[in-house]
Parts: structure tokens; C-alpha cells; sequence
């Protein structure tokens, strides 16, 4: 028995959504305090809408299934539910991680918020899920 569940190795192992995309409407970057690794994730928006979502993670395997596992989570919801997505969620749904591996996850749920932050900078919006946000 390994320190990672089936589900964080699957998405380490076979990452979904990694790459760039072409003309994003939004670009989030979030590095980590605890250790410094690096995520980007970038997201197409329609309708207020986010139809496509990819990341890069310059991180650990944790942090690599959690961008994978929160790009998945994201694409096809309203920006307003994108936004309400917390690292708790991500954990949940990759199954788990160990607790050192936990700040692995907030990198994620921030790289979404700072993605959408940039969106709605570029186009004039908030969002109440943005409060506080910056
Ligand atoms: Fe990122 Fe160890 S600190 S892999
Ligand atoms: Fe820091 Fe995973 S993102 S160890």
C-alpha cells in the first residue's frame, strides 16, 4: 500500500487537461508558499460558462493530480459553481491525500480563482466568489 490512492496515481499517471490553450480568456498562476511549486491553469469562457480549462504544474504528483482532477471539475460549470469549488472538494474527489499533500490541493483551487480573476478583470465582471480575492 503506497501513500497515494488508485484515483491520484491514475491522474498523476495519465493528467488530464495539461497543456496550453490557444486564446485563453483567462490565465491564473499560483505558487505555493509551503514549497514553492508552481501551477498554471488557463480557461476558455462562454456565457459566463467555462467550456475548456488546462493547466501546467511545475509541482509534485499531488499537486499535478489536483490540477488534473480541478481542470476535470470545472469545465462545463458556470463560473459562479467553478468558484465555489473549495480544495476540500478536490481532496474529496481524488479520494484523499495524505496531510502533508494538502497545501498540493489549495494550489489548485487557487490557480482556478486566479484564472477567473483575470477573466473578469479583462472583461469588466465580478463575481462574489472573487471577494477578497487578488
Ligand atoms: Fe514540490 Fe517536493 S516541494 S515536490
Ligand atoms: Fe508543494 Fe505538492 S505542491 S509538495
Amino acid at each position: 500500500m503506497g501513500l497515494y490512492n488508485d484515483t491520484v496515481m491514475d491522474h498523476f499517471m495519465n493528467p488530464r487537461n495539461v497543456g496550453d490553450l490557444e486564446n485563453p480568456d483567462g490565465t491564473g498562476t499560483y505558487g505555493s508558499p509551503v514549497c514553492g511549486d508552481m501551477m498554471q491553469i488557463q480557461i476558455k469562457v462562454k456565457d459566463d460558462v467555462i467550456t475548456d480549462a488546462k493547466f501546467k504544474t511545475f509541482g509534485c504528483g499531488s499537486a499535478i493530480a489536483s490540477s488534473s482532477m480541478a481542470t476535470s471539475m470545472i469545465i462545463g460549470k458556470s463560473i459562479d459553481e467553478a468558484l465555489a469549488i473549495s480544495n476540500k472538494q478536490i481532496i474529496e474527489e481524488l479520494g484523499g491525500l495524505p496531510a502533508v499533500k494538502v497545501h498540493c490541493s489549495v494550489l489548485a483551487d487557487h490557480a482556478i480563482k486566479s484564472a477567473i480573476y483575470d477573466y473578469a478583470q479583462k472583461n469588466g465582471k465580478t463575481y462574489e466568489g472573487l471577494a477578497g480575492f487578488d
